[in-house]
């Protein structure tokens, strides 16, 4: 038995798009923040009494596609491991608001943490996140807190995530506006492959990306936070404009998603230095420097509930802990 924390990141510069959809090697590298305040929270015994996998996510049993996409993780545990088991998964995650910011990157992080430790293998970080990028792609990166890069690779042993700063020291922090929505969501992973295939600006997005990950690297060592909040927006809008290219095109936009724009914007008219990012969904991430925090918060507030707004700092890397509960 053994348990695993991970939290969620969020990308500066972002993965959109597979060159192998069974192994998950990305199309390009990417570079997120480990957020703080939302979290998974997960633990794995392989038990041979069960006679099928049981699998809880905030106390709801889980069965059908969810169920089959964590078997097919803890198959290739099983296969890394030798043991034959089924496994009992419980998994909870720790959210500030109702509104969902459950994420598929802190889930098979803590996953990937959980089950490689119950099932007796004693991983390496690095080994971790190529494990943790089989469940989902964004998970590679929530292995490590702070500031995180995921090196696309070109094979399952040279795509892997690696700390670029672990522990901030300077204010970069996000702040996430929470917009629900009714509307069906289409899947990041069926989304990106749409556009990898009929986007006619997808090897644009290659040369954006590269280009990106220079300057946003370059703006983190100087510790410029303009230059990160601008570098991360313009690089969420070109992925954005992937979705709209697409055929059929869509988007994950809903109108308070452009309210929420607009309003970050006004702020920067008025000399608030405050960024925006999104990812595969309506909710809309700021950009911003914590002595900022407050007139910013005070700016949405016109707009937004204030329990709608949800402060984050930069988050640590996975915790693992073993049967004894010793942390690892
Ligand atoms: C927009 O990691 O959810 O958040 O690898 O298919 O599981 P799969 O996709 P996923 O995609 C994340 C897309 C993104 C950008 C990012 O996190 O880099």
């Amino acid at each position: 038995m053994a348990t695993a924390k991970a939290h969620t990141n969020i990308a500066l510069v972002k993965y959109w798009g597979k060159k192998d959809q069974d192994l998950i090697i990305p199309q390009t590298d990417s570079l997120s923040m480990t957020l703080d305040e939302f979290y998974t929270t997960t633990r794995v015994v392989f038990d041979p009494a069960l006679t099928a996998e049981q699998i809880t996510v905030n106390d709801q049993p889980v069965t059908g596609k969810g169920a089959e996409r964590i078997t097919k993780f803890l198959d290739i545990v099983r296969q890394m491991s030798g043991r034959q088991d089924f496994a009992r998964v419980d998994s909870h995650n720790h959210v500030p608001t109702a509104a969902g910011l459950a994420s598929s990157a802190s889930a098979f992080a803590a996953l990937a943490g959980a089950a490689s430790r119950a099932s007796g293998l004693q991983l390496s970080r690095r080994d971790l996140s190529r494990l943790a990028r089989r469940g989902s792609g964004s998970a590679t990166r929530s292995i490590y807190g702070g500031l995180v890069e995921w090196h696309r690779g070109h094979d399952d042993a040279t795509s892997y995530a690696e700390p670029i700063m672990e522990k901030l020291d300077f204010g970069l922090e996000m702040l996430a506006i929470m917009i629900n929505t009714g509307r069906k969501k289409i899947s990041s992973r069926h989304g990106m492959q749409s556009s990898v295939i009929t986007s006619p600006y997808y090897a644009s997005w290659k040369e954006v990306v590269a280009n990106d990950m220079e300057t946003m690297k370059a703006a983190i060592q100087a510790k410029d936070i303009p230059a990160i909040g601008h570098i991360a927006e313009e690089n969420a809008l070109r992925m954005h404009a992937l979705t709209l290219s697409a055929d059929p095109g869509y988007t994950y936009f809903n109108n308070e998603t452009l309210t929420a724009i607009q309003a970050v914007r006004q702020l920067r008219d008025q000399g608030i230095n405050c960024y925006f990012t999104m990812d595969a969904g309506p909710n809309v991430k700021v950009i911003y420097d914590r002595r900022d925090r407050e007139r910013i918060v005070d700016g949405l507030a016109q707009t937004f509930a204030p329990e709608r707004l949800v402060v984050s700092p930069a988050g640590p890397g996975i915790e693992i802990w073993d049967e004894n509960n010793r942390l690892i």
